[in-house]
């Protein structure tokens, strides 16, 4: 896991660090471990030589009880080799007839030897390190016993100079190993880290970046992939560029067609509005003072009642028309302004679909520009025609907020209140109605947004900028 977080440099010098030194580590274990035995076996070999060469030399003084030549025998026996620790020359009744140290014999040395007939070997631990004790019987121990004791410790410290010496060179060829392999990975990996720098460069936005290839194998592979990766990206935002713009232009273009829709739409009903008031109900009016006066004239009673009758008819036509008429084009929100008209409608609405509905204005009241104004009355109709429809409510409030730099109008009802799932729903089923509203706010850079409202129902709040008369305008 920390190999992970590496790069490949460190991990080729680490690697290359760790195999010799776990090399070397079992080496020295190997080599230490044969030395081990091979010490104590040619230690064995000469303690029971020169054993048996004492054994051989001391058996006529033990005999003759020759105390100096015996003593003689030992200390030159001794000193000519440096392994020697001690030589014990014994006599068959395992008396110490002659010894080489120079104060008392360590105590325990000579406990219950016992009765040998052949050349024993024991190992023990002193306080000077090994022993390597040799007991040779002389003549299979009727004259005596020859005992020499071998330390390792002269040949330890020669074999741990040596140890000494390897350690030192391992040390070395490790030292030599990481140059080596720092050169080498530095070597290998530095394709990579260029391609690593052009990856990068290209992630941070520059395209016309191009990798090295200089290299043959998988690198180079990787480096041309590269390479036609950031063409291909080149390729790709060009085209997307291209792409945005197509789409920004069809944007422009739906805003200005819904714009023109909206406009049309609104001119064709004042249009028809005022040639039902201005045509047809003049039409109606003089044909029922025609009828009146035909009513009046008529011949006999039957006909005077069909004249009336169809005169009531005509009064009837005529008051449906009005309606419809105002319903198209309220000459109110040209004549009286924005609030007048929607608090008509709002009055008529509230009778005809027995609502409360109440209205209130704040802010410092002043003349709306025509398109926001016939925008914002549309979408307040919209809203009571929704709240009519979907919610249940028994109340409405509708807030008009005048501001020095915008216009409020919120819509509450305390309905069912409109849920996350009955818009998806409703775009599904292309029901256009709130998203007619929110396209002809967006129009005029306003917003418009969906909440819970305070009496639980639904809540629709829409607010515009800049909704004064332009110049040369009024409304
Ligand atoms: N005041 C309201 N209270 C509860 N639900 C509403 C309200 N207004 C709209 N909705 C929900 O939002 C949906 C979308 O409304 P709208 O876009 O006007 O489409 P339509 O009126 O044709 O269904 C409605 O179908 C209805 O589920
Ligand atoms: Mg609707």
């Amino acid at each position: 896991m920390m190999m992970s977080r590496l790069s490949i440099y460190y991990r080729i010098v680490a690697m290359a660090l760790f195999i010799i030194a776990l090399l070397s580590f079992a080496t020295g274990l190997i080599v230490w471990d044969s030395l081990d035995d091979i010490v104590s076996q040619q230690l064995q070999k000469r303690g029971a030589e020169i054993a048996t060469h004492v054994a051989l030399a001391s058996g006529n003084y033990i005999l003759m009880e020759d105390l100096y030549n015996l003593y003689e025998l030992a200390a030159q026996t001794a000193a000519s080799s440096e392994d020697v620790r001690y030589i014990l020359i014994i006599d068959s009744n395992k008396r110490l007839l002659a010894h080489t140290f120079h104060g008392g014999i360590p105590k325990g040395l000579l406990d219950d030897m016992p009765d040998l007939t052949q050349q024993e070997i024991s190992v023990f631990n002193s306080n000077e390190g090994v022993i390597h004790d040799i007991v040779v019987p002389i003549e299979n121990g009727a004259v005596g016993y020859v005992r020499v004791g071998m330390t390792e410790e002269y040949t330890r410290n020669t074999i741990n100079q040596h140890i000494r010496d390897v350690l030192l060179t391992v040390l070395v060829i490790c030292v030599l190993a990481v140059f080596l392999s720092s050169r080498i990975s530095a070597l290998i990996t530095k394709p990579i880290r260029n391609l690593a720098e052009v990856a990068e460069s290209i992630t941070r936005g520059n395209l016309v970046i191009r990798a090295n290839i200089r290299e043959r194998g998988e690198v180079g592979k990787l480096a041309t992939a590269f390479n036609e990766m950031a063409a291909s990206l080149i390729q790709a935002s060009a085209d997307k560029e291209v792409l945005v713009g197509e789409l920004l232009a069809k944007e422009q273009m739906r805003d200005t067609l819904i714009a023109k829709l909206m406009t049309a739409q609104e001119d064709e009903r004042k249009r028809i509005s005022r040639e039902l008031h201005d045509e047809t109900s003049q039409a109606l009016t003089s044909l029922m003072l025609t009828m009146r006066v035909l009513a009046e004239d008529a011949p006999n009673q039957e006909q005077k009642d069909a004249l009336l009758l169809g005169r009531d008819v005509a009064a009837n036509i005529l008051r449906e028309v009005r309606d419809l008429a105002i319903e198209l084009r309220p000459p109110a929100l040209d004549d009286l302004g924005l609030v007048a008209a929607i608090e008509r409608y709002s009055e008529k609405f509230a009778i005809r679909h027995g609502l409360n509905i109440e209205l209130n204005t704040s802010g410092q009241q002043t003349s709306v520009d025509g398109q926001i104004a016939v925008a914002l009355y549309r979408i307040v109709q919209e809203s009571l025609n929704n709240v009519v429809k979907h919610s249940g409510a028994t109340t409405v409030s509708i807030n008009i907020t005048f501001l020095p730099d915008q216009i409020m109008v919120t819509i509450a009802d305390n309905g069912r209140g409109i849920s996350d799932s009955d818009l998806i729903r409703a775009q599904k089923e292309n029901r256009l109605g709130l998203y007619g509203m929110r396209e002809r706010v967006e129009l005029l850079q306003g917003r418009l947004d969906i909440r819970q409202s305070l009496y639980g129902g639904a809540e629709l709040s829409i607010a515009i900028p800049q909704y004064r008369p332009r110049k040369g305008e009024s409304s």
